[in-house]
């Protein structure tokens, strides 16, 4: 594998899977059954990085792969699977493994309530199990609409699909894609009903960002280096800003995305996920508890969020990318008058001894002017006053240090930090080191999955949201959704596509002295 800039590293073993004590683990023979499997996650992303682990050699010689969906697409399942392997995964059509491959994939059509399709599912399972040698073991992805997540689970219990041998010999888990409920009482239903067919120890639910290398390196940036960690707190922090920008609107997802909106479907799981990174203790173990119990802590300690400190966003028509682009009232199956945001600014707070009175400003909305997701560490000015007599006109005031973890795209770290420009005076200019993972270690074809989905059959569960964390964020979340709900929003559309969002965005930031990063 090359680690020169640019090269390009297709996914090796030590990309995805250095887990708990660095080696390499592959799972037991299985079979991936994909609920929703006529969906795009399936095609863009979950086959292509099943297929790079199966590169990587991590993947188990006995296994197998059914989509499970309403409409029948048993003829051509496999070849469309393929076909996304090779575009979304960035796979070469001839790759000596990719046909071997796509001979494990196969299609199962049934309604996701129809008691007769489990039973034919179970029968389907098993003769695979005796053809393919996958042993009576399972991960079942839901990767459905959410409304069918509990039909899914009831009739899996029901037709006694759920049940892993009492020896733990084998495995029967269970994948959950987000959201994971819509506030904090259905996200309680959900776990009730999924508790009473899955122990906890079999449910994986899903947030892709975890299974970002940008976001598992924030504990290795913070915990494996000698010098961050002690600046890391309120004394030295100004304050924190995380943005999750994204230029492409709904993508057909209209239905979801009405009931979802950005809060639901990126704050209260990507954007605290990020915040529990960066914030957190150091756990004493990668172990999943450990993990866990740090990130709990940091959401329990979370204050309440005032309306003043919420601002959403829906944008109207504008350009992305030099094209005009409708707004979201316009886009396909939306209502014509939706309140659904696209865009929300919030201010936060974390209540404890490391981060009192260290503010938080998040941002994350569709169509904006470009996609980037950026965690920015701005820290304190240090007093200048050895400096107040040195011109400024060059580079202009002198800026705070700052951190800035660029999560995507342009992955990588940079530092600011004040340096003398060359000449006979003082003049001091903000300079940059610069972290690139491409030039540092190449580019990688992973997506996120990879790692997530080995660790789900694995049954390691430190990259999952658990119970407790699901809830503690949807209770910060849940009354900032019910305040607006109380309070409509009376200038919707109030941002033009391809812009940075909102004014009242700007302001909130203003109002404490302070600016959003120019990304
Ligand atoms: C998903 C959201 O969870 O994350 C999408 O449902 C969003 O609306 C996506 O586009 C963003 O993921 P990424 O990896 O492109 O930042």
């Amino acid at each position: 594998m090359g680690t020169t800039a640019g090269t390009h590293i297709s996914v090796a073993p030590d990309d995805i899977q250095k887990s708990k004590g660095g080696a390499e683990r592959i799972p037991d023979p299985g079979i991936i059954v994909i609920f929703g499997a006529s969906g795009d996650l399936t095609k863009r992303k979950l086959l292509p990085a099943l297929f790079h682990l199966e590169q990587a050699g991590l993947l188990p010689q006995n296994f197998a792969v059914v989509g499970v969906a309403r409409r029948d697409l048993s003829e051509t399942f496999a070849a469309d699977m393929r076909e996304g392997i090779i575009e979304g995964g960035g796979v070469d059509g001839k790759d000596a493994k990719l046909d071997e491959f796509v001979k494990k994939i196969s299609y199962f059509a049934t309604d996701f309530d129809s008691d007769d399709g489990y039973t034919k599912l179970k029968a389907r399972l098993q003769e695979i199990d005796t053809q393919a040698g996958t042993k009576g073991n399972r991960l079942f992805y839901l990767a459905t609409a959410p409304e069918y997540f509990e039909d899914i689970i009831d009739r899996l219990g029901k037709h006694g699909m759920n049940k892993e041998p009492e020896d733990k010999s084998g495995y029967v888990h269970v994948v959950i894609e987000k959201p994971f409920g819509h506030d904090l009482e259905s996200a309680r239903e959900l776990s009730d009903n999924i508790n009473k067919v899955f122990e906890e120890d079999q449910i994986f639910r899903i947030d892709h960002y975890l299974g970002k290398e940008t976001v598992q390196n924030i504990l290795v940036f913070r915990f494996a280096n000698g010098i961050f960690e002690h600046v890391w707190n309120r004394n030295y922090i100004d304050h924190v800003q995380i943005t999750a920008a994204e230029s492409i609107g709904i993508e057909g997802r209209g239905p979801f995305y009405e009931k979802a909106g950005a809060l639901r479907d990126v704050v209260q799981n990507h954007i605290m996920e990020l915040i529990s990174f960066v914030t957190m203790e150091p756990p004493v173990s990668f172990d999943d508890h450990a993990v866990r119990a740090e990130q709990l802590k940091v959401w329990q300690s979370m204050r309440q969020i005032p309306l003043v400190n919420t601002v959403r966003g829906q944008y109207g028509p504008g350009t992305v990318d030099g094209e005009p682009v409708k707004g979201y009232r316009q886009e396909d199956r939306v209502d014509p008058k939706s309140q659904t945001e696209t865009f929300v600014a919030l201010q936060m707070q974390i209540e404890n001894w490391r981060w009192a009175d260290v503010p938080f400003y998040v941002r994350a909305g569709k169509r904006m002017a470009k996609r980037v997701t950026e965690i920015t560490i701005e820290f304190k000015q240090p007093p200048m006053l050895l400096f107040r007599n040195t011109g400024n006109a060059r580079c202009g005031d002198i800026q705070p240090n700052i951190i800035s973890m660029r999560i995507q795209p342009d992955e990588g770290i940079s530092l600011r930090f004040a340096a003398k420009y060359p000449g006979t005076s003082m003049t001091v200019c903000p300079v940059t080191m610069d972290f690139s993972y491409a030039q540092a270690f190449g580019t990688s074809s992973a997506n996120g999955y990879e790692r997530l989905l080995l660790d789900a059959m694995l049954g390691d569960a430190t990259l999952f949201a658990h119970r407790d964390g699901v809830e503690a964020t949807w209770a910060i979340m849940t009354p900032v959704l019910e305040q607006w709900q109380a309070h409509p929003s009376k200038d919707f559309p109030n941002y033009a596509a391809g812009t940075w969002g909102p004014k009242a965005a700007e302001q909130l930031i203003a109002r404490d002295g302070r600016e959003w990063r120019k990304l």
